[in-house]
């Protein structure tokens, strides 16, 4: 049998999905989160063809399988836009690009969109990439971008927006540079979507001796950490920088010295954190 309405959770079933969800992706919710987690988890149900919570938690227990996969994405909250909250575009434009490439054009520069959600942060920095450097192919410019949810990787991959989503953040003019209309829908241009790659990364988790980067944009996540799972995030986006790289996190969001690893500077209207040796 497959349930038609959603079941409501026992109690202890919410516990083990607020742990499940804590241990997965070190987001802190608490059994007021009743509410969410049912109105998210029960539509699962339905599109897994399962019976209950208690079968949806038995199959979560692989961390590699469908049922987690879809659960994470579920859970996950997306929310963004282009151009979001501006200064740190402003910031990227005017003084961290031209200073990594002011003395050497050929210089090579690496930048990451940490939970980057649809893709709107990361593609917004390619847009002011080639706002300034105008030819992206004669540099050597290139911009990573990471999240937890696969679903929401393989949605940002695409580079395919309606048009309700490239209104958010974008002029017209922006629009039309910068996608290509296809049907009711708009396409990031090859140009600007050469020069990001997207793969999933749960920036909890112990950082792998991979690529550092110049600059990383980590905003609007760690809010939904409790203190621990954020020192950890903010020792491990530590370890991904290269020494004076730069951290910008979400315009609410805050790095106390006790996390230590970086200095606080604000320029452009923007805070932002440079890594300390
Ligand atoms: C609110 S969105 C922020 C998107 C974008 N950075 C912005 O500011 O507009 C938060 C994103 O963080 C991702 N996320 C949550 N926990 C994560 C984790 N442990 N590792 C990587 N990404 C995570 C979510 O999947 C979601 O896409």
């Amino acid at each position: 049998m497959v349930v038609d309405v959603a079941p409501t959770m026992t109690d202890r079933e919410l516990q083990r999905f607020i742990e499940h969800v804590k241990v997965h992706t070190g987001i802190n919710l608490d059994s007021s989160k009743r509410y969410l987690l049912e109105s998210r988890l029960g539509p699962i149900l339905q599109k897994l063809s399962l019976n209950s919570y208690a079968d949806l938690l038995r199959c979560v227990s692989v961390e590699s399988s469908i049922e987690n996969q879809t659960l994470i994405s579920a859970i996950t909250t997306n929310e963004t836009y282009f151009f979001r909250d501006e200064h740190p575009f402003d910031l990227l434009k005017y003084k961290l690009i031209p200073d990594l490439l002011g003395e050497n054009e050929q210089a090579i520069v690496k930048i990451a969109s940490a939970a980057c959600s649809s893709g709107q942060e990361a593609y917004s920095m390619a847009m002011v990439l080639k706002e300034i450097l105008f030819d992206l192919t004669r540099f050597r410019v290139k911009i990573k971008a990471f999240d937890i949810s696969d679903e929401i990787i393989t949605t940002a991959s695409r580079g395919e927006y309606s048009s309700f989503e490239v209104q958010r953040g974008l002029t017209t003019e922006k629009i039309r540079c910068y996608f290509d209309r296809i049907g009711d829908h708009y396409q990031i241009k090859p140009e600007l979507r050469s020069i990001v790659s997207f793969s999933k990364k749960n920036l909890l988790k112990p950082v792998e001796p991979i690529e550092k980067f110049n600059i990383i944009f980590c905003r609007n996540v760690v809010n939904y950490f409790e203190e621990n799972d954020r020192a950890q995030l903010f020792k491990n986006l530590a370890s991904m920088l290269l020494p004076n790289g730069v951290l910008v996190i979400g315009a609410t969001e805050f790095l106390n010295n006790q996390f230590g690893h970086f200095e606080k500077k604000v320029d452009k209207g923007s805070v932002y954190y440079e890594k300390v040796a």
